[in-house]
């Protein structure tokens, strides 16, 4: 893919947008609609008519009367139950003020309510509908979305980020629109490095398809909430590319400097290289390779996230065309100079000495495995040596592997398999410690990514830093949890008319916390041969009905897309558990679900102020 140079002009977050224009009034663009007779409008009550699809609040006021959209902007609230003095219109819900002749709103951050005009002949009220008011009114849907979800990302408030997106989506805005949207403001709003935040909005884009369209805006609030958490509104210093001259550095000059600027934690040098490559219009797979050539060139930099969020950046970028990619870029930077570098820490001191001399001759191991056939490599049976004790013959097989001719990618599988069964084998005993082994499962997911992008010989030092690092992880299966047994039912031998039953009582026992029912339940799905898509709906829903965390998301994506690439029934089984056991054990809330709920229910023209328990 060729870089898109230079980038279309994004969003300016930084200024204020200008309100939607006015729809007009002239009498050419109106469509007068009779309304009723004007004795039939009291003074100061409102009366709600439906005109046109149009939704309408009209009022007598002094002596003339005014219609305005009888539907709240704040929550709906029907506006025709509100009350007018001196001339400001009262949500009689939570007191937002308009003006009732203009639709004007007196909050500084409220929008306006669409206003019409009123045509009085012989007595009968008239109403002027513009031509095309429903396009207008989606133009008018979709602006004030996107006004409300930067409102929504710079307030920290979930409802009006749900609002928004409920909004942008049903307006027809593509998610790409929405992910490019957060993606530029959770780089741009920050001095931070690659946020939860984008990665959740990333995993959004990789798993649209898995999870159920019912669940896609909760999916997009999510990642736009931690957004809106991990930004402070301010904006990220402004950097450029090196100016264009005949004398451009070449690539072998700028990946050299790019590599000591990074080792030297020189944040601003670092990015400006970064830029200077974009700017150039260099392919992605150059930019990969500077970016995944630093991340590896310590061990194991920031428990592998500096790699995993590294992977994750291009596959945001590639999912939003790189719209804004001069700003989304940046942030990994942070990652690459900010994070820990293992071999500064005293739990990797035994780990160097075995790990330096083979990283020393990791071109001439990369020249066998180019130059070798390839061989296949027996996934299971290697993931049983990499969840060995010692990480020193791991990491002998590893080069043995690589030097004979097999792939990279299948020995990343081979990790993320291990990370999987780390997953499935981890007790609940070890409570607090659930993000190292999502930390290795994420990772080794990630490098195989990696390896689809950009494989090269210093890629291939990520493959044994993630060796060393899922076997200093063996403690986290001491004592090892059971894995559900082949045939293994629930106690009582409970039975279930039909998968959907079976999935309804899979988020029961998600709901209290009942894991090992959970896994139970969903080997005995999988044993039943059941459609695997209603499954991981499930899985989805149930992790999305909380307020999950980033390594839920990334723990699903790696079992998904692990369970496509095996053939292996045994292998296939350990993803889908792991995904049940890691979703299905945490405890959270469910702040997200009921904003997104509420917004959804309002874009319906259901009203809040309705309790669902009435009789
Ligand atoms: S002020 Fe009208 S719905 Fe809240």
């Amino acid at each position: 893919m060729t870089l898109r140079t230079p980038d279309s002009a994004p969003a300016d977050f930084d200024n204020d947008q200008a309100p939607p224009p006015a729809p007009s009034t002239t009498a050419e663009d109106m469509v007068f609609h009779e309304l009723c007779p004007t004795a039939d409008v009291e003074e100061g009550v409102g009366k709600p008519f439906s005109i046109d699809g149009n939704h309408l609040a009209v009022y007598r006021y002094e002596d003339g009367f005014y219609a305005c959209d009888n539907r709240c902007p704040h929550m709906g609230y029907p506006l025709s139950e509100g009350s007018v003095r001196d001339g400001v219109l009262i949500c009689h819900w939570h007191h937002w003020e308009f003006d009732l002749k203009t639709g004007g709103c007196f909050l500084t951050n409220g929008d306006d309510v669409a206003s019409f005009p009123i045509d009085v002949r012989d007595d009968v009220l008239f109403v002027g509908i513009p031509k095309g008011a429903k396009s207008a009114a989606r133009q008018r849907l979709v602006d004030r979305g996107k006004r409300a979800l930067e409102q929504g990302l710079k307030d920290r408030s979930t409802f009006l980020i749900a609002k928004a997106v409920t909004a942008l989506r049903e307006s027809g805005a593509t998610p790409q629109e929405i992910i490019q949207h957060g993606l530029f403001y959770g780089a741009h709003k920050t001095s931070d490095g690659w946020s939860s935040g984008v990665a959740i909005l990333t995993l959004c884009g990789n798993l649209w398809d898995d999870i159920d369209p019912a669940d896609h805006n909760l999916f997009l609030v999510h990642g736009l909430t931690q957004i809106a958490n991990r930004t402070s509104g301010s904006s990220r210093r402004q950097r450029f590319p090196f100016p264009r001259t005949s004398a451009d550095p070449d690539l072998v000059t700028l990946k050299r400097w790019f590599r000591r600027y990074i080792d030297l934690r020189d944040r601003g040098a670092a990015e400006r290289i970064l830029l200077t490559l974009h700017d150039r219009g260099e392919p992605v797979s150059v930019l990969s390779d500077f970016v995944f050539t630093a991340a590896t060139d310590f061990y194991f930099t920031g428990d592998g996230h500096a790699l995993d969020f590294a992977n994750k950046m291009f596959e945001g970028l590639d999912y939003v065309g790189w719209e804004g990619a001069h700003e989304i870029l940046r942030p990994i930077i942070v990652d690459l100079v900010s994070r820990t570098r293992h071999e500064e820490t005293s739990r990797w001191q035994d780990a160097v000495p075995v790990l330096a001399p083979v990283l020393d001759r990791i071109e001439e191991i990369w020249d066998a495995n180019q130059a070798a056939p390839e061989e296949t490599l027996d996934v299971s049976a290697f993931t049983k040596i990499m969840l060995g004790d010692d990480f020193e013959p791991i990491v002998e097989q590893i080069e043995q592997k690589l030097r004979a001719g097999v792939s990279p990618l299948a020995l990343c599988r081979a990790m993320t398999y291990a990370g999987a069964v780390r997953t499935v084998r981890f007790h609940l005993k070890n409570e607090g410690d659930w993000h190292d082994v999502a930390n290795i499962y994420s990772y080794a997911h990630g490098l195989y990514r990696a390896f689809q992008r950009a494989p090269s010989a210093q890629l291939l030092r990520g493959l044994f830093h993630g060796a060393v690092f899922t076997t200093y992880m063996r403690w986290l299966n001491m004592p090892s949890a059971r894995v559900p047994r082949e045939g293994q039912r629930l106690l009582g031998e409970e039975s279930f008319d039909s998968p959907k039953q079976m999935l309804d009582r899979l988020q029961e026992f998600a709901d209290f916390q009942k894991v090992a029912e959970a896994e139970i339940l969903v080997n005995q799905y999988l044993e039943e041969g059941h459609d695997i898509a209603p499954l991981r709906h499930t899985l989805a829903h149930i992790m999305l009905r909380e307020d999950a965390e980033l390594h839920m998301f990334q723990i699903l994506e790696a079992a998904f897309r692990h369970y496509e690439l095996s053939s292996d029934p045994e292998e296939k089984r350990i993803h889908m558990l792991a995904a049940t056991r890691y979703i299905t054990a945490q405890k959270v809330m469910k702040n997200i679900l009921w904003s997104t709920e509420n917004a959804e229910r309002l874009q319906r023209g259901e009203l809040l102020s309705d309790r669902d328990d009435d009789d």
